[in-house]
């Protein structure tokens, strides 16, 4: 019978711990330091990263800042530098912030966030206050660029490149993807990483 009672209070304990789990996190991680890691120390497969969990990219200084979620994007090397490519639609309201800006971030967030991630993509800065919507804390590096106090993973990168891909280039699937959805044609920024931070 004491065996029992104890089982009993063990799978209580494991069960109400599991409960809080997913809400506890982004708890302990807003209260945690960041720790800066070289760009070599990400652990994360970038593919998960970027396509399946899903990013926030951000620009702007506070005040006048914007976000929105991605799911292109790319990390890797150019010119000697470690660097992340983000691909923003001239239609995103956060196309305006990475013309305006020298900087912009990337930030990972626990999966406990998906559905705020997909707010983020969503909703346009220009009809909402996505950070207050999205519950998020911002935080400013020493630069001045926004990352988040719920996020995992922060990446800060000065813009080295911008382009916006040649609609007469595309291959004619994309092409057609332009004209059917009427999205704006995608620039592409290319950022040196100057800076990551983890939790
Ligand atoms: C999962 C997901 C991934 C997305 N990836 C991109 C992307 O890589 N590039 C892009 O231009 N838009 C992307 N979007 C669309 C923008 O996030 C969305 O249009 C957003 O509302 C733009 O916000 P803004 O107008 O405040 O900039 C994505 C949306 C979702 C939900």
């Amino acid at each position: 019978m004491k065996k029992i009672i104890t089982l009993l209070f063990a799978a209580i304990a494991i069960m109400s711990c599991n409960k809080t789990s997913q809400n506890e996190q982004v708890e302990i991680l807003r209260d945690k330091p960041w720790q800066e890691i070289s760009p070599s120390e990400i652990e994360l497969n970038p593919l998960q990263m970027i396509d399946r969990d899903w990013l926030e990219v951000s620009a702007g200084k506070e005040g006048k800042m914007n976000l929105m979620t991605i799911s292109w994007g790319s990390i890797g090397e150019l010119w000697n530098k470690p660097i992340f490519t983000v691909y923003v639609s001239t239609s995103r309201y956060t196309h305006q912030f990475m013309e305006e800006n020298d900087y912009f971030t990337v930030t990972h967030f626990p999966a406990s966030m998906k559905e705020k991630l997909a707010y983020l993509g969503r909703v346009s800065g220009r009809d909402e206050d996505k950070v207050a919507g999205a519950g998020l804390t911002v935080e400013f590096t020493e630069l001045g660029n926004p990352i988040y106090a719920e996020a995992d993973l922060a990446i800060e990168c000065r813009k080295i490149y911008a382009q916006q891909f040649d609609a007469c280039l595309l291959p004619p699937e994309q092409r057609a993807w332009y004209e059917q959805t009427g999205n704006g044609i995608h620039y592409m920024y290319i950022g040196e990483i100057l800076h990551v931070w983890k939790k």
